[in-house]
């Protein structure tokens, strides 16, 4: 696997892959687990080749401290995609992707708003600049990112076909460890004792599923969920809600396709999951 960093060594690289089959990329900002190189090997189920990107995106952070801590191990990461069968690690320095009199900002309405745009304002702006930024660097056939980040996706989703990037968007479904717990970089900052409690989020998120698809009203089923994380110990709940998948408009009863997104905090530790909601199981009342 070849590493490059400036877009003429990226163009250079790119126009062997290109001539050998149907390109994928998978945006990642590092520091790799599990969950980010499943989305590698899907990748490559459905493309000939697969590049990764690898960018700790400024813009996207709210906190300069967050930025900060941000963990760096690229060559670890660079072994763990070539092993998952990746062709091209793209790498770029912030002034490849954003050099003096960079401008442009990439809003996307709606969608970005609710629950983490609320929680991190300015947040999807820097995710939709940057994804918008690296599909038009690599033109890729296909693009695919975890459904881990459901709004995240939804956004991309929503930039990717008003600006007509013309690059498929795919999720993919969350990678968990054993007990539920979705993977994420910020498990590593939870406690011995707050990682058993933490598993009270996915949970949560069952009951609340199996509440509804029972007929209970999403207002109770909400309400059990949030009580579930409060006697789990989390401290601070950001939301518990369902919500239209394309959308992320709050939904008071079932309708169409829906998923249950939660953030809230445990320790010091903010953790986001969701699932999907099946229509079709919902009995008719
Ligand atoms: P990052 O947090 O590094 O995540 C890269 C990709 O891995 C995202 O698409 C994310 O949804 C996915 N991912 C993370 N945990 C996952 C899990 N447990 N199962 C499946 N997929 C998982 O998300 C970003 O980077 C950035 O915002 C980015 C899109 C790269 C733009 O900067």
């Amino acid at each position: 696997m070849q590493t490059v960093r400036t877009s003429e060594e990226l163009t250079r690289a790119l126009a062997e892959l290109r001539a050998s089959g149907k390109l994928a990329l998978v945006p990642t900002m590092g520091a790799l687990h599990a969950g980010h190189l499943a989305l590698v090997e899907d990748a490559k189920r459905q493309a000939d080749n697969v590049v990764a990107t690898i960018f700790v995106n400024p813009t996207q952070f709210n906190d300069p401290d967050d930025l900060a801590r941000y963990p760096r191990q690229e060559a670890e990461d660079a072994r763990k995609l070539a092993e998952a069968g990746c062709d091209l690690l793209w790498a770029p320095a912030v002034e490849d992707i954003y050099p003096d009199g960079f401008a442009t900002d990439v809003h996307v309405l709606g969608v970005s708003d609710r629950w983490e745009g609320a929680a991190r304002p300015g947040h999807f702006d820097g995710v939709a600049t940057v994804v918008a930024r690296l599909l038009l660097a690599v033109r890729p056939d296909v693009a695919l990112f975890g459904e881990k980040d459901f709004q995240q996706l939804a956004v991309i989703r929503q930039m990717a076909a008003d600006l007509g990037i013309g690059t498929e968007i795919v999720g993919v479904p969350t990678v968990r460890d054993a007990d539920g717990l979705a993977l994420s970089s910020r498990n590593a900052l939870l406690s011995p004792e707050e990682r058993r409690r933490a598993v009270a989020l996915p949970n949560a998120l069952n009951a609340a599923r199996d509440s509804i698809l029972d007929g209970t009203s999403v207002a109770d089923a909400l309400r059990e969920a949030k009580q579930l994380l409060v006697d789990a110990g989390f401290l601070r709940i950001d939301y518990v809600a369902l919500v239209n998948a394309a959308t992320l408009e709050p939904l008071d009863a079932p309708r169409g396709t829906m998923r249950l997104i939660a953030a809230a905090v445990i320790g010091t530790t903010r953790l986001i999951d969701n699932l999907p909601v099946e229509t079709e199981a919902i009995p008719p009342r």
